[in-house]
């Protein structure tokens, strides 16, 4: 089949807007490409057919083409990694705005490495950090690091052991699992596909926020920053752990929608 004709194949059973992501990232031809190489005919028509059967199945856009899009970047997902949101760049703003440019900074519960990779892509010269447990999780991570020739330091360890990892940080940054246990069940379909160690953060959905309060602020540096995206319903709970932690400057920020998305804050001077 042509180009054009796997196109339409595929927007038979499909939304427009679907069949030109898949071609866009599976042959690389976006519509400006379609219409000049449309009577053109691939190498391979398989791996094409393989993501339109995957996400007429129900699997997520993303994991079906292996691709996903945050910040103007492209990472490669699958099975095993959360899926990037929107939402998160929230978190990464709110860092990049604060930095300088040189300072040392972790990121938490990286998963496909989006916030670690943006930051190392502006800020070069900085040490940016990267920790994830799970072996799927970190394959993409190193996966996409690597692809994106940045030096963000990979640590493979779960951060309830705060001692993977040793020194100061000027900047704590994550968007760690934050959905509470019972709720997991009731997500929408697509969202089933994802780990669930990638969305449970325990019995009220904040086991994370308590370790990262209660193990990881200590390893801020004076006048350091910690930056937490959060749940929309978190917000107060969240503030009164990094309070306990003697983290002042506390405020929320909200998303797009209006909803609030990052909790953060500064460690005395
Ligand atoms: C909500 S996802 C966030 C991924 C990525 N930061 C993003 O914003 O797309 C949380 C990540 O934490 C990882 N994770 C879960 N438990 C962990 C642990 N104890 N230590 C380190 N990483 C963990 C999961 O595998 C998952 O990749």
């Amino acid at each position: 089949m042509t180009y054009f004709e796997l196109y339409s194949y595929a927007k038979k059973y499909l939304t427009e807007y679907e069949a030109m992501c898949i071609m866009e990232d599976i042959f690389g031809i976006d519509r400006l490409k379609l219409a000049i190489h449309g009577n053109d005919v691939p190498e391979s028509e398989i791996e094409f057919m393989t993501a339109v059967e995957k996400r007429l199945s129900g699997m997520p856009l993303q994991y079906a083409t292996g691709k996903a899009y945050f910040m103007g970047r492209e990472y490669f997902v699958g099975e095993g990694v959360l899926i990037p949101r929107d939402d998160t760049e929230v978190a990464v703003n709110e860092c990049i705005n604060s930095m300088k440019g040189t300072e040392r900074v972790i990121d938490l519960c990286s998963g496909s490495g989006i916030i670690a990779v943006t930051l190392a892509k502006e800020f070069p010269q900085a040490e940016i950090y990267a920790v994830e447990l799970e072996n799927k999780a970190y394959e993409y991570l190193e996966k996409n690091v690597e692809y994106h020739s940045t030096d963000v330091r990979l640590i493979h360890d779960n951060i309830f052991n705060e001692n993977c990892v040793d020194g100061e940080f000027d900047i704590i940054i994550s968007n760690p699992p934050y959905i509470r246990t019972d709720i997991i069940p009731d997500l929408q379909s697509e969202v089933q596909y994802e780990p669930t160690t990638a969305l449970d953060g325990g019995n009220d959905g904040l086991d994370f926020y308590r370790c990262i309060a209660e193990k990881w602020i200590k390893k801020l540096k004076k006048g350091g920053k910690i930056i937490l995206e959060i749940g929309e319903e978190q917000a107060k709970r969240v503030s009164e752990l990094l309070k306990m932690q003697e983290i002042t400057q506390i405020c929320v920020v909200k998303d797009i929608q209006n909803l609030d998305r990052v909790v953060l804050g500064t460690v005395k001077k």
